[in-house]
C-alpha cells in the first residue's frame, strides 16, 4: 500500500467517510549551494519523490484535529491564541496555524490523517516537507492564495520562530516550489526562481550514512555568525554581496577562521550559478566537478562534514558512472548527493551499500530520486 492509500484508508476508519482533501509535500536534496541561503546567495535544490502525505476534510467550526500514522499520537486544538508545548510533530501543526493567524489569514479547522516517508533528521528536510503539508491543508479548507516564497516565508517563520531553529529560506522554497524533472536556481535574496531541468543522462543519488549528529544547531549558529561577521569586515549587507575579486584582494585582513567560512560561501555562490548553467547545457561532467568542489570546501573551509560523509562521497566518486558527489544539507553527519548516469545506478546503490558496510561497519541507505513538485493538493 502506498503511503496515499494507508493516510486514505486510516481518515476512512476513524471517520466514517472518506477524506475529501489529499495533500502531498515533499522533502528536498540540494544539488549545490551549501550554507549560502543565510547569506542571500543561490541555492540549487530538488524536490524529491519521499514525502508526506495529510488525507483530511475541512470542519464547520475552529478545531484542527490531527492524527499521526507515524507517532501513534493525535492532536486537537481550536484555533485562536495557540500555545507552544514542546518541539514535537505537533508543535509543526501548531506552528502553521500561529504563523498564518498571525499573517492576517482566516483559518478554518479540518480534521485529518498524516503520514511521511521523508527520513527525519538525515538533511533532506522532513521538517519542511511538514510545514508546507499543512500550510497546504489549511490553505485549501481556508481557501487561502497559494504563493510559494510567500508560503516559504511563513514556513520559515515557523522554524525560527516558533520551533526556534534559526534556518535559512531553502528548505522551504523548494518544498513549496519544486518542479517535476528540474531544480530551481532560488536567489535566496529576491526569492526569485528558476526552474533548470535535470538533464536526461543523469539521475540524482541521496546517500544516507546513517550518523546524525546532535548539536548540529549550535554549530550552524556558529558557521552563521561567522558569515556575519565577514560580511561586516567587507561592510555589505551579506557575503553574496562580496565577490572573489574583491574578497582576494582583502582576505589577508582577515582573521584565519573567518576567512576560511567567508572564502567557502563566496565561492560556493559562483559555483551554483555555474552548475545551474552546466545542468542547463547539459554538461553533466562539469556539474560533477562542481559538486565535488562544493565538497572539498565544505570540508576544509566550512568544516561541516564529518568521517562517515568524506567517506561515503569518496566511494561514490570511484564508482564507474559517477559524475559527482558531496555532502548535502546541513552537513555534521545525514545525507551526501551524487550524480550518476542513469544506466549503472542499481548498480551503483549496492556497491555503495557493501563498500560502505565495509569501511564503516554501518549500512546507508541510498536511493535513486526523481525531482518531484512542491507542496500540492492532489
Ligand atoms: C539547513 C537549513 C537551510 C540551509 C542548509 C545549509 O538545511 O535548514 O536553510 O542553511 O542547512 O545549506
Amino acid at each position: 500500500m502506498t503511503l496515499r492509500e494507508q493516510v486514505e484508508q486510516d481518515f476512512r476508519n476513524r471517520f466514517g467517510a472518506a477524506p475529501t482533501v489529499v495533500v502531498r509535500s515533499p522533502g528536498r536534496v540540494n544539488l549545490i549551494g551549501e550554507h549560502t541561503d543565510y547569506n542571500d546567495g543561490f541555492v540549487l535544490p530538488i524536490a524529491i519523490d519521499r514525502e508526506v502525505w495529510i488525507a483530511l476534510r475541512p470542519r464547520d467550526d475552529r478545531r484542527v484535529s490531527v492524527h499521526s500514522l507515524d507517532y501513534g499520537a493525535s492532536l486537537t486544538f481550536e484555533l485562536g491564541p495557540i500555545s507552544r508545548a514542546g518541539t514535537d510533530w505537533a508543535e509543526y501543526v501548531k506552528g502553521v496555524a500561529w504563523a498564518l493567524q498571525e499573517a492576517g489569514h482566516t483559518l478554518q479547522g479540518w480534521e485529518g490523517v498524516m503520514s511521511g516517508e521523508v527520513p527525519r533528521g538525515a538533511g533532506l528536510s522532513s521538517s519542511a516537507a511538514v510545514e508546507l503539508a499543512v500550510q497546504r491543508a489549511f490553505a485549501t479548507v481556508s481557501g487561502l492564495p497559494w504563493k510559494p516564497s510567500e508560503m516559504a516565508l511563513l514556513g520559515q517563520r515557523v522554524e525560527n520562530k516558533w520551533i526556534g531553529v534559526n534556518s535559512g529560506i531553502m528548505d522551504q522554497m523548494i518544498v513549496a516550489g519544486g518542479r517535476q524533472n528540474h531544480a530551481l536556481l532560488i536567489d535566496c535574496r529576491s526569492l526569485e526562481f528558476q526552474p533548470v531541468p535535470v538533464p536526461a543522462g543523469a539521475v540524482v543519488v541521496v546517500l544516507d550514512t546513517g550518523t546524525r549528529r546532535g548539536l548540529v544547531d549550535s554549530a550552524y549558529n556558529e558557521r552563521r555568525s561567522q558569515c556575519e561577521e565577514a560580511a561586516r569586515f567587507f561592510g555589505v549587507k551579506a557575503l553574496r554581496d562580496v565577490d572573489a575579486k574583491t574578497f582576494s584582494a582583502r582576505q589577508n585582513e582577515l582573521e584565519p577562521l573567518v576567512r576560511r567560512r567567508a572564502r567557502h560561501v563566496i565561492t560556493e555562490n559562483d559555483r551554483t550559478v555555474l552548475a545551474a548553467e552546466a545542468m542547463r547545457a547539459g554538461d553533466l561532467t562539469r556539474l560533477g566537478q562542481l559538486m565535488d568542489a562544493s565538497h572539498a570546501s565544505l570540508r576544509d573551509d566550512f568544516e561541516v562534514t564529518n568521517d562517515a560523509l568524506n567517506t561515503i562521497v569518496t566511494l561514490a566518486r570511484a564508482q564507474p558512472g559517477c559524475f559527482g558527489a558531496r555532502m548535502t544539507g546541513a552537513g555534521f553527519g545525514g545525507c551526501a548527493v551524487a550524480l550518476v548516469s542513469p544506466e549503472p545506478s542499481e548498480a551503483f546503490v549496492q556497491t555503495i551499500n557493501e563498500k560502505y558496510k565495509q569501511a564503516t561497519g554501518n549500512t546507508p541507505q541510498c536511493y535513486v530520486c526523481q525531482a518531484a513538485d512542491g507542496a500540492s493538493v492532489v
